[in-house]
Formats: C-alpha cells, sequence, structure tokens
C-alpha cells in the first residue's frame, strides 16, 4: 500500500488509516525543507507509527545534508535505475552509508525499447527467460531492490519468477556496458547532478 502525503497532513493520514502501523515512509522527493520533513518522519517512527523511513529521489549531496543534520539514517533511497541508468556511484555512496538502494521504474516504464536490447535478448536467450527477467536479475544481482510495476497477472508472475538463475560475470559485465547514464524522463531535474557525475 502507498500513501502520499505532506508532512502537515501526516497525522491525519495515519489517524485515518486502516493500518496502525507502516513497513515504511518515504519523502518522495526534495522539497524546500527537506531537514523539517525527514525530522517528521524521526518522530513518526520514535512514535512507533512506522517500522522504517528513508528518501526517495535525493542526490548524494542532498542525502549528505540527512545524515549530517538528522539522527535516524535512511534506510532507503529510491531513486530512478534501470539498465540505462544504473547509478553506479550512487549505488556505492548508498552502500558506503548502510542505505538500500531501490530502483523505482526498472524497466524505465517501457522507454529506451530494452526488452527488444540485442544483448538482453541474447541473455535472456541463454537462460530460456524473458528480457524483463534478465533486466530484474541483473539489478538483484547488483543488490537493488526493484519495484516493477504491470497491470497484467501473468507479467507479474513472469517479474517474480527472477529467483531461479543467475547471471555469469561475463553476463553482468555486458549489461553493465550498456549503462548511458542516462533518464527516461529527467525528473526530478536534482538528481542530474549524479547523471552527470556517475
Ligand atoms: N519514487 C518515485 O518518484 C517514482 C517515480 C516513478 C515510478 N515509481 C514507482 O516505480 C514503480 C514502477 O514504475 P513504472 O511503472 O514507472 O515503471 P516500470 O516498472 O519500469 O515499467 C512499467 C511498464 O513495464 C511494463 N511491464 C511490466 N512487466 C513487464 C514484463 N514482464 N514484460 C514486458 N513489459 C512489462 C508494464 O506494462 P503492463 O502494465 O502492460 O505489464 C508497464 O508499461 C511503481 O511502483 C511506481 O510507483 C516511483
Amino acid at each position: 500500500m502507498v500513501i502520499k502525503a505532506h508532512p502537515e497532513e501526516l497525522t491525519d493520514r495515519w489517524r485515518n488509516s486502516v493500518l496502525t502501523i507502516f513497513d515504511l515512509i518515504l519523502i518522495h522527493w526534495p522539497t524546500g525543507d527537506n531537514i523539517g520533513t525527514y525530522r517528521a518522519l524521526e518522530d513518526a517512527l520514535n512514535e512507533g507509527k512506522c517500522r522504517a523511513i528513508g528518501l526517495s529521489n535525493f542526490n548524494s549531496q542532498q542525502f549528505s545534508q540527512i545524515i549530517e543534520e538528522c539522527d535516524v539514517r535512511p534506510a532507503v533511497n529510491q531513486i530512478e535505475t534501470h539498465i540505462m541508468w544504473q547509478q553506479k556511484r550512487m549505488h556505492k555512496f548508498l552502500s558506503k552509508n548502510d542505505c538500500i538502494h531501490e530502483s523505482w521504474s526498472p524497466f524505465s516504464s517501457g522507454s529506451f525499447n530494452m526488452f527488444n536490447d540485442e544483448t538482453v535478448l541474447d541473455i535472456a536467450n541463454n537462460h530460456d527467460k524473458t528480457p524483463a527477467q534478465i533486466i530484474l536479475r541483473f539489478l538483484i544481482q547488483n543488490d537493488i531492490v526493484v519495484i516493477p510495476k504491470s497491470s497484467s497477472k501473468d507479467r507479474m508472475k513472469e517479474n517474480l519468477d527472477v529467483f531461479d538463475f543467475d547471471l555469469n560475470r561475463d553476463e553482468i559485465f555486458r549489461i553493465r556496458n550498456l549503462d548511458k547514464n542516462q533518464s527516461y524522463c529527467n525528473w526530478p531535474y536534482s538528481m542530474q547532478y549524479e547523471a552527470v557525475n556517475p
């Protein structure tokens, strides 16, 4: 269940929610008051309203400001990540800071024609898997959490069926080389800091 709310709305959302405790609450994107917003999440955590708190769409500079000025280390930073923008430097940065790198739009929402990429198709053929499964497996093997979206029950099953095979080192290397450091949507603009400093 995903609920999007502004900090001042959070209390009402909690009061009216059927859930008594949330697993994870994220700031969806940086605001004019990142510290104040994150402190509201820290309060929620301290009051037992959620189990973990984190960020989304925070670049490394914005993330650093949070860990310098706040008390609770973000559990997650959910950022655009797929085979055409692999966020390699950000991944190292987040790992060093004990923060889970979560990919939004692991299929770049259908952009870049990645299901027809020759390298991906070739590797899919090696494993008798689909291109989508190869893309998800690559991200998972690189310790990136994925949240693919599908409106089809069959594709949801397909996207879950990625834990019975491993990509080998050569396959990982080949997919790593597909990286263009390129967003499919250029949103939010502040994340371009990571695209130009890969
Ligand atoms: N934090 C943020 O700012 C942010 C921003 C964007 C997105 N997100 C989140 O990220 C998640 C996924 O994002 P997304 O929907 O933008 O992109 P996505 O998961 O990269 O792509 C979804 C597209 O891929 C297709 N697809 C899914 N599985 C497939 C498969 N096995 N084979 C072929 N096509 C497949 C879907 O079509 P069908 O539906 O027809 O299967 C849909 O068109 C969502 O939970 C979204 O809320 C977060």
